[in-house]
């Protein structure tokens, strides 16, 4: 039984705000916002002139009409570029149709892009804005739980290159970032317990009494609770925001920690060719997992503390062990390999973020190869 779950402050406590002296910015998180959103972001943009970035999937869903018609009753003209959902998008040749699409609208450095959809579309469009013009204005409108916990806010952007993912990209903090949890109701299932994956993290990484309470509460929230959504983003979105705040560029090593499971995780993007099989919320609740592990194994926190991020896990229907979700496990040669590889291993030496136990995420450089692989063996 997990012990008694403090409780989370109430939700909807008006903005956060990433502290950023003079790119500091709200992020806003309701229901119905998207009804509110030209309101809101009437008085934050340069031009009553807005560029919308959005995928299919979304504008098949009631929420871009929302947006647009608040935006129009608050009397901001909008363009729409609709474009294909998935990884793909974040490619080269798509980046550069966007930008020559945003172009051929008759933009100036005033036009503010709106990327409304899940991580794919923030990271792109949000991209396509820090560059095109050298830098427009930019607001994040995440329609997925993972972009709205995890990748809407703090001001990375990017795309993929045929050498790596997200290796081409910039820094580029938006105005704003509207958070309506209405728009999870219409997200696959799938996506929903990937965007776990994150939601988690942040208490492993930042906060015992949060993790708590999400294995009180995190079934009801995934079922569907809107009050426990609200409460569950704000949390995560704090803990970001402050991480974001204390290291922007990440070079103290501070921002390093939001990366908890993720070495394991790319190395099994990586290995899964970065589609649909796992996707990157999957690989991150299968990287935590062995993050926790190798933390016991090096002695450097309670076995039992991985049991439990584990028993969370499973409980909710995420996996744990990559032979029961993709049917075969990582060889532990090629999973080194593609670690090694990763951009965030420094000329060539694994960084890992481990644990000292739930909530007590710090980074390191020096791990045993020898006890790394006999975590990798488990289910090879
Ligand atoms: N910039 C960052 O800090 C950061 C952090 C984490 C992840 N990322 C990036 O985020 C991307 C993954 O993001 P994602 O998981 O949101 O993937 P995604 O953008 O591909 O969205 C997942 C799927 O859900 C659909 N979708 C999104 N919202 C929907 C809604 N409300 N209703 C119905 N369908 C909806 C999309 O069309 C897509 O098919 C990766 O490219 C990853 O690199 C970036
Ligand atoms: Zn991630």
């Amino acid at each position: 039984m997990p012990p008694e779950a403090t409780a989370l402050p109430e939700a909807g406590d008006g903005p956060l705000v990433v502290e950023l002296a003079e790119r500091r910015y709200p992020i806003h998180i309701a229901s119905g916002l998207l009804d509110q959103a030209g309101e809101i972001l009437a008085p934050l943009l340069p031009r009553p002139l807005a560029l919308l970035v959005t995928d299919t999937n979304v504008a098949l869903t009631p929420h871009l009409g929302r947006l647009e018609t608040s935006l129009a009753a608050a009397g901001i003209a909008v363009r729409r570029l609709v474009v294909v959902p998935g990884e793909s998008s974040k490619g080269l040749e798509s980046y550069g149709r966007l930008v020559e699409a945003m172009l051929a609208t008759g933009i100036d450095r005033k036009t503010t892009v709106l990327a409304l959809g899940g991580g794919v579309i923030g990271d792109l469009a949000g991209f396509a804005a820090a560059t095109t013009l050298r830098g427009l204005p930019f607001v994040q409108l995440p329609t997925s739980l993972l972009a709205q916990v995890d990748s809407s806010v703090g001001g990375k952007t990017g795309i993929n290159s045929a050498h790596g993912k997200n290796l081409i990209g910039a820094f580029h903090q938006p105005l704003a970032v509207l958070i309506d949890v209405d728009v999870l109701q219409d997200l696959p299932e799938r996506e929903l317990k990937a965007g776990y994956g994150e939601v988690i993290k942040h208490g492993c990484l930042a906060d015992a009494d949060y993790f708590a309470w999400l294995e009180t509460h995190a079934a009801a929230m995934l079922a569907g609770d809107p009050t426990l959504r609200m409460q569950a983003i704000r949390r995560s979105v704090e803990i970001k925001a402050a991480v974001v705040a204390a290291d922007e560029r990440e070079t103290t090593g501070q921002r390093a920690l939001l990366n908890f499971g993720h070495t394991f995780a790319h190395a099994y993007e990586a290995l899964t060719g970065y589609g649909d099989r796992l996707l990157h919320g999957e690989a991150v609740a299968l990287g935590m997992v062995k993050a926790a592990r190798l933390s016991a194994a090096l002695q450097l926190a309670p076995t039992a503390d991985a049991l439990r991020l584990e028993a969370h896990l499973e409980s909710l229907g995420i996996a744990t062990d990559p032979r029961r979700l993709l049917n075969r496990g990582f060889p532990v040669d090629a999973v080194i390999e593609a670690m090694t590889r990763d951009k965030k291993a420094e000329a060539g030496a694994l960084r890992f973020v481990l644990w000292h136990g739930i909530g007590r995420a710090f980074l390191t450089g020096g791990v045993d190869t020898a006890i790394l692989r006999e975590i990798l063996e488990v289910d090879a």
